[in-house]
């Protein structure tokens, strides 16, 4: 596996850590302080081609691959994790829509996000009653003539209110489980479609998060994204590739966590290496754990490139990789001491953003389901 970056992921690497530097990084703390939506931020990132870095070139894209993309997503993420969730769930979408959408629906949809026409695009399978079972869905969609009609309340859909498309998992049929999920692309315009409830978080406050209702809401049957029943598949497809950006993300929180943390230890020490063993400990630790992670992230990133399965490494990354941010962000804020908690640094914002990578796109507990599994698989097929 090669580590370092060609030029091509060089390229949106460091693109992102520009942009991370101008865009991002100037209005961090006051978008956590007083809310609101990075609304420009998020196209100017399309624009640069960050909304659609896997994405062929014909649809606007940057086709520079998944380790770029974790490259980009590292970059942004250490400046603001709730702008680039927004940017992170959009290229998921758009990935979804180049596999899985046929000519008509990658015409529609795949430009307008690419260009940065719109801000962002959604993602929508939990729902109020469902969000680890995430087959247990209840949302309908019933067949009527060249329509599907949509029913129910969907949750914790990130860009909410500001996203040009929702991919949107609803049961067309009761009978089945999985089978029973197909997925849609949902214009917000589309009357019965209602953005509801805006949710109050722990953090990451750039990122608008709420609720969806559908109610009797008309979706052209053309919007079906695949054969009818296999949404729960488009679903956790795109949630593989989605953990591994939830992986760079939880490590570039995570990298500006450590940093901080070393910048403001040796504004304290004549000599590291002397007198502070404890702390030189702390340090090590997360320059280690944060390596670690990394290369983790980097093979699932690699085993997409190479169009090979990666769902087990993909839950491996994001378990280790955000457990890892939340450590280390721990760590720093302990090396901070009373001033950690303060709004003076970004410290505490970072431990706050970091929580929900070990919730999102899988729970931790998710993720070890996954690995058990796919690991009594791998085993089964060895044996
Ligand atoms: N890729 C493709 N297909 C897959 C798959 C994968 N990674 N994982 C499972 N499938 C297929 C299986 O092959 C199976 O297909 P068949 O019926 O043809 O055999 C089907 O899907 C059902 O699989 P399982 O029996 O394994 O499904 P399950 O109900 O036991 O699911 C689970 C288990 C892994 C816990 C799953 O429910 C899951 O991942 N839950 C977490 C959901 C999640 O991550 N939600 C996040 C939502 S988005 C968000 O967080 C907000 C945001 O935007 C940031």
């Amino acid at each position: 596996m090669e580590l370092g970056l060609d030029p091509r992921q060089e390229d949106a690497r460091s693109t992102a850590a520009r942009l991370g530097r101008t865009l991002l990084a100037p209005d961090a703390a006051r978008f956590d302080r007083d809310g609101g939506y990075p609304i420009d931020t998020l196209r100017a990132l399309g624009r640069e081609g960050l909304l659609g870095i896997n994405i062929p070139k014909a649809y606007g894209g940057r086709a520079a691959g998944v380790v770029a993309y974790v490259a980009a997503v590292r970059e942004l993420a250490a400046h603001c994790a709730a702008t680039t969730v927004g940017m992170m769930v959009t290229n998921m979408v758009a990935e979804a829509i180049a596999k899985y959408g046929d000519d008509a629906q990658k015409d529609a949809y795949l430009r307008p996000i690419t260009a940065g026409q719109w801000p962002a695009a959604g993602f929508s399978l939990s729902e109020p009653g469902s969000g680890s079972d995430a087959a247990s869905l209840r949302t309908t969609a019933v067949r009527d003539g060249d329509h599907y009609v949509l029913d129910g309340t969907k949750a914790w859909v990130t860009s909410g209110g500001y996203a040009g498309v929702y991919l949107v998992m609803a049961r067309t049929d009761p009978e089945q489980r999985s089978r029973g999920i197909s997925a849609f692309l949902v214009e917000p315009e589309t009357p019965g479609f209602e953005v509801a409830r805006a949710e109050e978080k722990l953090g990451q406050h750039a990122s608008a998060t709420t609720q969806l209702v559908f109610d009797g809401c008309r979706v052209p049957a053309a919007n079906r994204l695949g054969p009818e029943g296999i949404g729960f598949k488009i679903a956790m497809n795109s949630l593989d590739g989605g953990r591994v950006g939830v992986s760079a993300q939880a490590i570039g929180v995570a990298t500006a966590a450590a940093a901080a943390a070393t910048r403001h230890l040796a504004g304290q020490m004549d000599d590291l290496a002397a007198d502070h063993a404890d702390r030189q400990r702390e340090l090590a630790d997360c320059a280690t754990e944060i390596d670690a992670a990394w290369l983790l992230c980097l093979r699932a990133a690699a085993l997409k490139d190479a169009g090979k399965p990666l769902t087990r490494e993909a839950a491996m990354s994001k378990l280790f990789c955000t457990e890892m941010a939340h450590r280390v962000c721990e760590r720093a804020l302990r090396i901070f001491g009373a001033d950690g908690i303060s709004g003076a640094h970004p410290i505490e914002r970072y431990l706050r953003d970091v929580r929900v990578t070990r919730i999102y796109e899988g729970t931790s507990e998710v993720q070890r389901i996954v690995i058990a599994r796919e690991t009594l698989r791998l085993m089964a097929r060895q044996a």
